[in-house]
């Protein structure tokens, strides 16, 4: 069993937020990822409608025999929090995890998070960050351009489109004097340096998709899951639809020559 691979999940590119730092933290792991290209983004649609495709994905993933499901989407952690329940393997979101590192990191208890419309109007990062600590404030701000944005290769800081879509959403947790703001969404890490460059050295970003792939190595580590074989392991990537422009913009940001190395599958059959 701890020879089988570590399934993720995302709509689309933002869970490689969470594989990068698997990659980097577990290299010796195998990983298969699924990126429903074809159907995100999940953010503004209903609850039912997210949760069909989250069993989908998370049931491609089992017909591969993962040890391990990783939900590296904040809209599918916050609106299917059940998940767990059905899958019958380890299974983890990234609302948890990132909550927990908010609440340590924040010194004047002042926390923003930004994220899709659906995890924000479900409010799972506020009504986690409360239930440890009531004093602690959260502003919420859905942010619903940025996974176009990210889906598009439109992430360079200093383009003057991203320049202006980050003020837009950010602005009011600047004027709130937030210290600490949780990156809800797994595809804003790759924005990072422009929400930064923004927010200003003295704000913290907390990168979903790294809390929830340090999280997924402590859950494996206590269930005697991990690979423990000395080489390199293996990441093979699947999307719904045509591979051309996730290749592309995950050579970007994985920093690897991802070229013919995605396959698409028809994710209606699972
Ligand atoms: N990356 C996902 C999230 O964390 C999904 C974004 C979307 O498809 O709207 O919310």
């Amino acid at each position: 069993m701890n020879t089988n691979a570590i399934g993720v999940f995302d709509s689309g590119l933002g869970g490689l937020s969470a594989v990068k730092q698997m990659l980097k933290a577990m290299p010796n792991e195998n990983i298969i990822y699924f990126g429903d290209t074809g159907r995100v983004p999940y953010g503004n649609r209903s609850k039912d409608t997210i949760r069909k495709y989250a069993m989908q994905d998370a049931n491609f993933l089992l017909k591969n025999n993962v040890k391990m499901v990783v939900a590296a989407c904040g809209t599918v952690s916050s609106v299917a929090p059940d998940l767990e329940d059905v899958l019958g393997v380890p299974y983890t979101g990234v609302v948890l995890p990132t909550c927990f590192t908010a609440l340590r990191e924040s010194k004047n208890g002042k926390i923003g998070v930004i994220g899709t419309t659906a995890t924000i109007n479900s409010h799972s990062y506020k009504e986690r960050i409360n239930e440890k600590n009531p004093s602690f404030q959260v502003f919420e701000q859905d942010c619903p351009l940025f996974v176009p944005l990210v889906e598009n290769g439109i992430i360079d800081r200093n383009d003057e489109i991203v320049k202006l879509v980050v003020e837009k959403y950010m602005k009011d947790l600047k004027v709130a004097g937030v210290d600490t703001v949780i990156l809800g969404c797994t595809h804003y890490p790759i924005l990072k340096e422009a929400i930064g460059d923004f927010m200003g050295e003295n704000v913290l970003l907390i990168d979903s998709g790294k809390e929830t792939a340090l999280y997924t190595k402590k859950v494996l580590e206590e269930k005697g899951l991990i690979n423990e074989r000395a080489n390199n392991g293996n990441a093979q990537f699947f999307v719904s639809d045509t591979p051309d422009n996730f290749e592309k913009i995950a050579s970007l940001f994985l920093s690897k020559d991802m070229k013919n190395k995605v396959s698409r599958i028809n994710i209606e059959e699972y």
